[in-house]
């Protein structure tokens, strides 16, 4: 891996498929996989399993288009891949990502950042976003809510269509992936909604699934599994049998607040 220094406390890193993540030293963690590279990771695990799941419907609350929230903004590729996405795939669907983010100066110091070439037309939406923490062009409305996403969660009456759970590991960001995180998110979904997340943890399915989640694995596509949830029992994806997990390992236990406050 090349690793290049970074001002303030991040290290730019070069992943597998050739762009660039940065380690977060706060988390002591990557902003992304390196083993499965910063865009093929943000397209493989969230924004082509959640769009081929979720079509080109409309919201559940009949409104037109889609909403997404997008836990956390970070370097902004879960955001940046979704407008990639539509415009790749023609999809003329109007778009709201909701994105907290606690590091503001993380999302000012973005316009620096060496995104890969597809992220390219993107220039003003990065431009707009570190400026403004917002980005609208009357089809896509983009807002980074500067603050923590529990606060986030528990204020904003937005219902969500899509759900990018991409928050730093359940280890070293536990409070993003407990039972009670879940039941505030599960309030916001809507009944076909789509979570997507890399994490695989029985920890984290047990908290999904004692909020009325059901789980699935994502469809192969190359890259190492992770997890999708819905409110919907009809995913057309192959069901994660907990009860079996349970059975194989009885200590397991969902995440606990208590355990992190
Ligand atoms: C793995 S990174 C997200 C990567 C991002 N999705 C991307 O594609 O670039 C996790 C992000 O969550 C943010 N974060 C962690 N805990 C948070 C919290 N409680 N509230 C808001 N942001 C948080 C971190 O600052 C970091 O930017």
């Amino acid at each position: 891996m090349d690793r290049k220094p970074e001002t303030g406390n991040r290290v730019l890193v070069e992943t597998e498929d050739g762009t660039f993540t940065a380690r977060s030293s706060l988390f002591d963690e990557c902003y992304h996989s390196t083993r499965d590279g910063a865009l093929k990771e943000s397209l493989k695990k969230h924004v082509e399993p959640a769009f081929s799941l979720i079509g080109n419907r409309q919201s559940g609350n009949g409104k037109r288009g889609l909403t997404i929230l997008d836990i956390c903004f970070g370097l902004g590729y879960n955001t940046l891949a979704t407008l990639y996405h539509l415009d790749r795939e023609g999809l003329d669907i109007p778009v709201h990502i909701l994105s907290p983010e606690f590091d503001e100066a993380l999302v000012r110091s973005l316009v620096d950042f060496p995104y890969p070439e597809v992220f390219a037309p993107y220039r003003n939406v990065i431009e707009s976003v570190a400026e403004k923490g917002r980005y609208e062009n009357g089809k896509i409305r983009i807002d980074v809510i500067f603050g923590d996403a529990r606060e986030f969660l528990n204020t904003t009456d937005a219902v969500f269509d899509i759900v990018y759970q991409d928050a730093f590991s359940p280890k070293k960001n536990p409070l993003l992936w407990t039972k009670e995180y879940f039941a505030d998110l599960a309030c916001h979904l809507t009944p076909e909604a789509v979570v997507t997340t890399y994490s695989s943890a029985t920890p984290v399915r047990m908290g999904m699934v004692e909020n009325g989640l059901y789980v699935y694995e994502p469809p192969a596509e190359g890259v190492r599994s992770g997890t999708i949830a819905s409110p919907s029992p009809d995913l057309p994806l192959k069901p994660i049998d907990m009860a079996l997990k349970k059975v194989r390992n009885p200590s397991a236990a969902p995440l606990d607040d208590k355990d992190f406050k």
